[in-house]
């Protein structure tokens, strides 16, 4: 059954032809969110879930009637939603059905160098790999997606990536909403010519069309109670200014799990690879009103419609939990995202002035140390960059020297960071040694070099 959906899907890209017509408009609210579909395991114990997931062009319906080439896993334009649990492993056999290399990063996971994606570790096509995940964090949202050196920013753009939800037992207690009440919404931008076709890369401004699990301005009916939201910024390059009609965020969790006590925001901002978690509390709204999902450069995003009563035992207690004791920092770096200009060519980019190179390593780490990274942009541009760092979770103590900002709060593994700007944050580096990245997430920055890399040694 599997390999006859793959190969329509396959058939289905093939038969994809450049449009020639004129781009069908988007008509807002007319088409339901789609909730990504959880991934049965192949196999599942107290110990482990096995899972298999392809790579693999298909094509999906953004623009109305339109069903344009992309890449998927799973053959979905938003893969599906993976669900482990804290102390359980996730083993996920991925076949590479393109023709081309891909491999597969799980972002903010605290995984082995060998499962991690690096850049230059690929799946060539035909071929299956299996990764590793040891779920040894706690609850939170993270998100999948390809990470081959050179093709990463395009694999993502067209599809490759999707959310990777960890739960755990003293989360489950809190009794939050969760079930069909708890949702991933994965948020990205793409951009379209005058017939239809998918612009791969342009100018990143003209990514004027917004689409919430891959359709743009749908509607989503909801019952008049708590929901949790799963807010992955999804987009190759993208800060959102999110806002909600009438109505707050209650953020309950960042990049790395729980806050550690809910914050009340009226404004959320989400920059590519950042995740937030929220809680809406439709109870507050009329059944047939409606909540709009706003960003102050795109407008009107997604429309939350309040369609029936329901019961709700869910709590969202003020205090959640509290975060990890920081250890003692011991070794202070600066970390300088910048672009280099030369003259008739496109820029690079660099980190601490040399472009990414695969086989050298940037910093030395002694596993189990704590290190203070001064983030910064010396950007001759003004140009937004943010960071992001492979492996483990991060603490942001202070913004341009003054206290962080609300979206540098919690577990951190991603942070926005404007030319200008200088971000401290601290991290331990447990658990395995090896070499990982680190780079600006804007994936056309990374692309063109934005990249170092790290070893920790024993
Ligand atoms: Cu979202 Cu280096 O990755
Ligand atoms: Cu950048």
């Amino acid at each position: 059954h599997e390999d006859s959906t793959h190969s329509e899907h396959a058939k289905a890209f093939v038969e994809s032809k450049t449009f020639t017509g004129t781009k069908p408009e988007i008509v807002p609210w007319t088409r339901a969110m789609p909730v990504p579909p959880v991934l049965k395991p192949v196999v599942s114990t107290a110990k482990q879930e096995i899972y298999q997931l392809s790579i693999e062009r298909t094509t999906a319906e953004i623009l109305p009637g339109l069903k344009s080439p992309v890449m998927g896993f799973g053959g979905q334009f938003v893969g599906p939603t993976i669900r482990a649990k804290t102390g359980r492993k996730t083993l996920i056999m991925f076949h590479n059905e393109l023709d081309e290399a891909a491999n597969v990063h799980l972002h903010g996971g605290h995984v082995a160098p060998e499962h991690d994606g690096h850049p230059k570790d690929v799946i060539e096509p035909g071929r299956t790999r299996l990764y590793l995940y040891p779920n040894s964090q706690q609850g939170t949202t993270l998100w999948y997606h390809d990470h081959s050196h050179g093709t990463e920013a395009a694999h993502v753009y067209l599809g490759l990536h999707g959310a990777y939800v960890i739960e755990d037992d003293s989360e489950r207690a809190l009794n939050l909403p969760s079930g069909a009440y708890d949702v991933p919404i994965l948020l990205r931008d793409i951009q379209f010519d005058d017939s239809g076709n998918i612009v791969v890369f342009d100018d990143p401004s003209k990514r004027t069309v917004v689409l919430a699990n891959g359709v743009p301005q749908p509607y989503f009916e909801v019952a008049a109670r708590k929901y949790r939201f799963r807010l992955v910024n999804s987009a190759n390059q993208r800060v959102f200014h999110l806002k909600l009609s009438g109505d707050k965020f209650t953020r309950i969790g960042s990049d790395g799990g729980l806050l550690a006590g809910t914050l009340e925001q009226d404004e959320l901002v989400l920059s590519s690879a950042e995740r937030s978690d929220i809680v809406i509390d439709f109870s507050k709204h009329p059944v047939g009103s409606h909540v709009v999902l706003t960003d102050s450069v795109a407008g009107e995003i997604l429309r939350f419609d309040v369609v029936r009563r329901a019961s709700d035992s869910s709590r969202v207690p003020a205090k959640l939990r509290p975060l990890p004791a920081m250890p003692y920092s011991t070794v202070d770096r600066v970390v300088d995202l910048a672009f280099f200009f030369k003259p008739n060519d496109r820029p690079d980019g660099t980190i601490n002035g040399k472009v990414f190179d695969m086989d050298r390593v940037d910093f030395t780490i002694k596993r189990g140390t704590t290190e203070t990274w001064l983030i910064k942009s010396s950007d001759p541009t003004g140009v937004k960059h943010n960071f992001h760092l492979h492996l483990v979770q991060f603490r942001v103590l202070e913004r341009n020297g003054g206290p962080p900002l609300p979206g540098d709060a919690g577990l951190k593994d991603t942070i926005p960071i404007t030319a200008g700007e200088t971000v401290k944050v601290q991290a331990t580096f447990t658990g395995y040694t090896g070499r990982y990245v680190y780079h600006c997430h804007f994936l056309e920055h990374s692309w063109i070099g934005m990249m170092a890399q790290l070893e920790i040694v024993p």
